[in-house]
C-alpha cells in the first residue's frame, strides 16, 4: 500500500506542498504554497482538509509565517507570527486539530530567544507533528483492526483516510491495517453530500490501494444496515468533547441507525482531536456557502431565492458510540475523555 504524504514541507521551495483534494478523483495535482494567504485559501476551499491534516497544516502554517517574517527583534517577530497564526487558526472552526497544531508550534517557537532560532524551532515542531500523525494513524489502525471480524463489511462516512491525515488514515487506517493483517474487509463509502469526500476521496484512495470499496448515496445507509449487510460503522472525528463526537454532517444519523440495528459504531481519532476544555454547546459547527448545495457543475439545483442550511458537521452523543479507537488504545463506555487525556498528558485544560 502506498504511503504518500498528503502535505509536507519542501526546503527548496521554503514552503508547503500538498495534494489538492478539490481536484480528485479526476486530477492528481501537487500545489506549491509559499504564503500564509494561499494556505488559508487552501484550508477554506478544502484543498487541504480532514482534522489531522489540518493539524499538520496549522503547524506548517506557523513555520511558514515564521520563515517569511523579516522582523529582527524577537518582540516584533513574535507579534507578527502570532498575528498570522491567529488568521490560520480561524480559517475553519470545528476541527480542533487546526488550533492544536498552530498552538503547539507557537508554544515551541516562543520558548527560544532569537528570531532565527524561532524559525528553526517552528519548522522542527511542525515536522514532528507530521511524523507523529503517521505514527498515531498506524497505532489506531492496529488497535482498530483487532476489533473487526474476518470477513467483514464496514460502512464509513466522509474521508477519514490518508488524505485527511499525514498518511494512512484513522477510520481508513483501521481498514488498511486489517487488510495488511490479512483480513478480508469490504468498505461501503457514503458519498457524503454536498462535497462528496466519500465518493471522490475515500473511493479514490481505497481503490488505489486495491481495497474493495463500493459507493452509496448517504440515504442508502439505513437500508443496508437494516438488511444485515454492515458489520461495523467506523468514522473519524473533527473534535471529541466530553459529551459528543463532531464529525462530517450525516455521522449522527448513521450512529442512530447503527444503534437501532445493533451494529457497532466506532470512532477512530488521535488524542490531538480530543478537547476536554469544551462541551458540545460551546463548539462552533461550520456553516458553508449556498452554492455547495445549489449548484452542481453547470446546473442550478435549487430555485433562486430559496435559502439552504449547509452545516459541515454534526455532533453524535457519547451514548451512541460503541468505542473510540485512539493511538493509545480502545476506549469503551463510559467514555471519560478527561481521564483519558490526563492519563496521557494530552491537552485537557
Ligand atoms: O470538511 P472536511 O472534509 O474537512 O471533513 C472531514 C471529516 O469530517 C473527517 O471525517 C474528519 O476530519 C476526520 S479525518 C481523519
Amino acid at each position: 500500500m502506498k504511503e504518500t504524504a498528503t502535505l509536507w514541507w519542501d526546503d527548496e521551495l521554503a514552503g508547503i506542498r500538498y495534494i489538492d483534494q478539490t481536484l480528485l478523483p479526476t486530477k492528481y495535482a501537487i500545489v506549491r504554497c509559499t504564503s500564509v494567504d494561499r494556505l488559508i485559501t487552501a484550508i477554506k476551499r478544502l484543498e487541504i482538509r480532514g482534522a489531522p491534516a489540518l493539524g499538520v497544516a496549522g503547524g506548517y502554517g506557523v513555520a511558514l509565517a515564521a520563515n517569511l517574517c523579516t522582523e529582527v527583534s524577537l518582540n516584533a517577530f513574535t507579534r507578527k507570527v502570532q498575528k498570522e497564526s491567529g488568521r490560520i487558526r480561524e480559517s475553519r472552526p470545528t476541527a480542533v486539530n487546526l488550533s492544536w497544531g498552530v498552538d503547539r508550534v507557537l508554544a515551541r517557537m516562543l520558548a527560544v530567544t532569537d528570531a532565527a532560532s524561532a524559525q528553526k524551532a517552528a519548522l522542527a515542531e511542525a515536522t514532528a507533528i507530521a511524523a507523529e500523525d503517521t505514527r498515531c494513524c498506524h497505532a489506531i489502525g492496529d488497535y482498530g483492526a483487532a476489533l473487526l471480524p474476518d470477513p467483514c463489511t464496514v460502512l464509513t462516512h466522509c474521508n477519514a483516510g490518508a488524505l485527511a491525515c499525514s498518511t494512512w488514515g484513522t477510520a481508513l487506517g483501521v481498514v488498511r491495517s486489517a487488510v495488511a493483517a490479512g483480513k478480508h474487509v469490504k468498505v461501503i463509502a457514503c458519498e457524503t453530500r454536498p462535497l462528496l469526500q466519500g465518493a471522490r476521496l475515500t473511493a479514490w484512495e481505497l481503490a488505489r490501494d486495491g481495497i474493495d470499496v463500493t459507493v452509496i448515496t448517504d440515504s442508502t445507509a439505513a437500508h443496508i444496515m437494516r438488511t444485515g449487510k454492515i458489520d461495523a460503522v467506523i468514522v473519524g472525528a473533527d473534535r471529541i468533547t466530553g459529551d459528543a463526537v463532531f464529525n462530517k454532517i450525516g455521522t449522527y444519523m448513521h450512529a442512530v441507525c447503527a444503534r437501532h440495528h445493533g451494529i457497532p459504531f466506532y470512532v477512530a481519532a488521535p488524542l490531538s482531536t480530543f478537547d476536554a476544555t469544551r462541551t458540545e454547546r460551546e463548539v462552533t459547527i461550520e456553516e458553508r456557502g449556498r452554492d455547495e448545495l445549489a449548484v452542481m457543475g453547470n446546473r442550478t439545483l435549487i430555485p433562486d431565492g430559496v435559502p439552504v442550511k449547509n452545516y459541515a458537521f454534526d455532533a453524535t452523543p457519547m451514548n451512541l458510540i460503541s468505542a473510540i479507537i485512539t493511538d493509545t488504545g480502545v476506549v469503551r463506555p463510559p467514555l471519560d475523555i478527561s481521564a483519558l487525556l490526563s492519563e496521557n498528558n494530552a491537552h485537557s485544560s
